[in-house]
């Protein structure tokens, strides 16, 4: 691995027509992120549900991203942590499987915290292609990346990635494509809308390639509701920031001292629920549609699901996936698991 303070000659490398002097794509970052009229489609077609929700993508706007990765520091919450841990001690063998010139597609990038990690372990990686849906946050992050690592092409993709966006080639460095999607933020998803999130990725690996994903694992509920209810109130703002974005980018009127944050472990769909209650009756306006809400009526705004190995080696194969390596803390708290496409399916 190449990095800054190695004192390379960038020549070679710029020469291929790949990367700027700061690292940066010509052209900068690629925007293909929901605008505000997708925003609001998107939230009217939500709360007009009998369980009303808005799409859990909607809660990273500079302020959320920033309330989020606040979240990632807390104590209770433990899987930032463990996966950074699984990351450290295993890294290297993580790299063998990878192999020299991959594509490292990450998926949510957001701070790109655990990347420099990964990077630094790999052997000549070709590229890499942050995406995340909040520009400033991904600019950040793509920015520092580049300057701590000129020798890679750094490709930042501005994007909902539950939606089809381009990699560019990176020919003749690139050897593999693999998708890295750490957090869990693969159980943001309902089963079969992480089957079709896995797919995607699937297809744009294409064969030979693979997704290094994190995944968290299930657990003592007595260690999951904390996580996502602290006692600093930080997820709380994290969820109800929500409510001012709405205000602000679609001029609603939400009142936000009339709701209140709810968040429990859900049994029998092995899952974290987050939503926004409403403390009383009442009736808010959004965009000229009136949306009414009963006592204690909620706004589903996130899950966060859990797997056992072979719940989640179930829903890999049903995207053509197969689990190759599981990588794992000895509490058994969260995996980092490397899938592979499956030859032969398409
Ligand atoms: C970003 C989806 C991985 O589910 O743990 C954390 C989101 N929300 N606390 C998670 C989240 C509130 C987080 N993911």
């Amino acid at each position: 691995m190449i990095r800054k303070d190695d004192n390379v000659q960038l020549d070679e490398i710029s020469e291929e027509g790949l990367v700027s002097e700061d690292g940066v794509v010509p052209g900068g970052v690629t925007d293909v992120s929901p605008d505000r009229d997708e925003f609001l489609a998107d939230v009217l077609a939500g709360l007009k549900n009998p369980q009303k929700s808005v799409p859990a993508k909607y809660l990273y706007d500079r302020k959320g991203s920033r309330l989020f990765d606040r979240i990632c520091g807390l104590d209770e919450y433990y899987p930032t942590r463990t996966e950074i841990e699984i990351m450290q001690d295993y890294v290297h063998e993580m790299a063998d499987v990878l192999g020299r010139g991959c594509v490292i597609v990450e998926y949510g990038s957001g701070s790109s915290t655990k990347t420099p990690i990964l990077l630094d372990a790999l052997e000549s990686p070709a590229a890499y292609v942050p995406v995340d849906i909040c520009m400033e946050h991904l600019t950040e992050a793509a920015e520092e990346l580049s300057r701590d690592y000129p020798g890679i092409a750094v490709h930042p993709i501005c994007a909902d990635f539950t939606q089809d966006f381009d990699v560019p080639s990176f020919a003749p460095h690139e050897r593999r494509r693999v998708a890295y999607f750490p957090g869990s933020t693969i159980g943001n998803f309902p089963p079969a809308k992480a089957v079709a999130c896995l797919q995607s990725m699937a297809d744009l690996v294409g064969p030979g390639g693979g997704v290094l994903i994190g995944v968290d694992l299930k657990k003592d509920p007595a260690i999951l509701e904390p996580a996502y209810d602290d006692c600093e109130g930080v997820t709380r703002d994290f969820t109800m920031n929500l409510l001012t974005r709405m205000n602000r980018e679609l001029g609603s009127d939400f009142r936000p001292d009339a709701f209140r944050f709810k968040s429990f472990w859900n049994e029998t769909d092995g899952r974290i629920e987050m939503h926004i209650e409403s403390c009383c009756e009442q009736t808010v306006r959004i965009n000229g549609c009136v949306t009414s809400f009963k006592e204690s009526e909620t706004i589903h705004t996130e899950s966060s699901h859990k797997f056992s190995l072979s719940q989640f080696a179930e829903i890999a194969a049903s995207a053509n996936l197969n689990v190759d390596r599981v990588w794992s803390d000895d509490k058994n708290l969260f995996s980092v698991q490397y899938l592979t496409v499956v030859n032969g399916s398409c």
